[in-house]
């Protein structure tokens, strides 16, 4: 069933982490402009580091359907400014209060917790700009305006705010299945799905039918990687994951694993990897870029 051509994936990620670093480098404010300790944390927690996922499935999906690098840069650098803040403020002492992301000290030990709160404020309106005023992407406003209120709702109440807040109500309580995935498809699942949206609203009069399918694709591929998450909290160390491991047993959070225990939780990671396939049946060979990033996501390290 899982029949699709390998193709070089990690050129790919190179090549798409290279653009991600020198887009991400344009649209940030330099660290000499003022205030510079908040641009300075701006760029410490965005730049360098990272495996710019997000971005990824922006290029990919674009690819896969014939849009230019060039118009998917401004998507791609948009989603992984969200995503850095989501960070920043996810590792704050009122939230999971980690010391280390990406191999280094977290946003607040490195600066401080008000420099941290802000540099994650302030990159969340950068994103916002980024689609706003980006020459190089799609034209058409009210495509603009829709990737807007994708990344907007992606990132809302609705979507990784509300699935944050369930996970901070639900640490050291007991959750459902059911509880568990709506808090994982909303706190890492909706900006996962958004890159993919992105990307495919990136094609001038994309079919609707083929944004749905990429959609369901990318509600698959981001639960599992938030399963993936969990299961290398468990099964990794520190060095190589470049964040705390067993920090989610350390503050009772509740995880697949913790749930259903780790075999069930790849079982079940494999399973949606499945299910993220056949969305994409009726795609050509262009989506196996897509195809291969899915596997990527379930068998990742770190
Ligand atoms: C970590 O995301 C946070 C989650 C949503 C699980 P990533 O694993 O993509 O983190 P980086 O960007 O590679 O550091
Ligand atoms: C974080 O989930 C999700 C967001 C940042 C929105 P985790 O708390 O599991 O992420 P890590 O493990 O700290 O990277
Ligand atoms: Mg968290
Ligand atoms: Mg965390
Ligand atoms: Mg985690």
């Amino acid at each position: 069933m899982l029949n699709y051509k390998k193709v070089p994936l990690n050129e790919y990620l190179q090549t798409y982490k290279a653009r991600t670093e020198r887009t991400l480098d344009h649209w940030l404010p330099s660290a000499s402009t003022i205030p510079t300790r908040l641009h300075q944390a701006m760029r410490y927690s965005t730049l360098d580091g990272g495996k710019r996922i997000r971005p990824a499935l922006v290029y990919a999906t674009g690819s896969a359907l014939g849009v230019a690098y060039k118009s998917l840069d401004g998507p791609a650098c948009a989603v992984e400014i969200i995503h850095a803040y989501s960070l920043i403020h996810d590792d704050l002492p009122a939230m999971d209060n980690d010391d280390l992301r990406r191999g280094r000290p977290t946003c607040h030990k490195a600066f401080d917790e008000a420099t941290a709160i802000l540099a994650g404020d302030a990159l969340q309106s950068l994103a916002f700009h980024i689609v706003v005023h980006d020459h190089q992407m799609i034209r058409d406003s009210e495509i603009r305006l829709k990737m807007i209120d994708t990344l907007a709702l992606a990132c809302g109440s609705r979507g990784m705010a509300g699935g944050q807040a369930i996970d901070l109500a639900s640490t050291g309580k007991e959750l459902t299945l059911i509880e568990l995935e709506n808090m994982h498809i909303h706190k890492t699942g909706a900006l996962i799905r958004a890159s993919v949206v992105l990307g495919g609203l990136s094609q001038p009069g994309i079919d609707n039918g083929v944004l749905v399918r990429l959609d369901h694709y990318a509600k698959c591929v981001g639960l599992a990687f938030q399963i993936q998450d969990d299961i290398l909290d468990i099964e990794s160390d520190t060095e190589t994951l470049g964040k705390t491991q067993g920090a989610d047993e350390a503050q009772k959070k509740v995880t697949y694993p913790s749930l259903i225990g780790s075999e069930k939780a790849k079982k079940m990671a494999q399973e949606l990897h499945e299910q993220a396939i056949e969305s994409l049946a009726g795609m050509d060979k262009r989506a196996d870029q897509l195809r291969w990033l899915s596997e990527f996501i379930i068998g990742r390290r770190h």
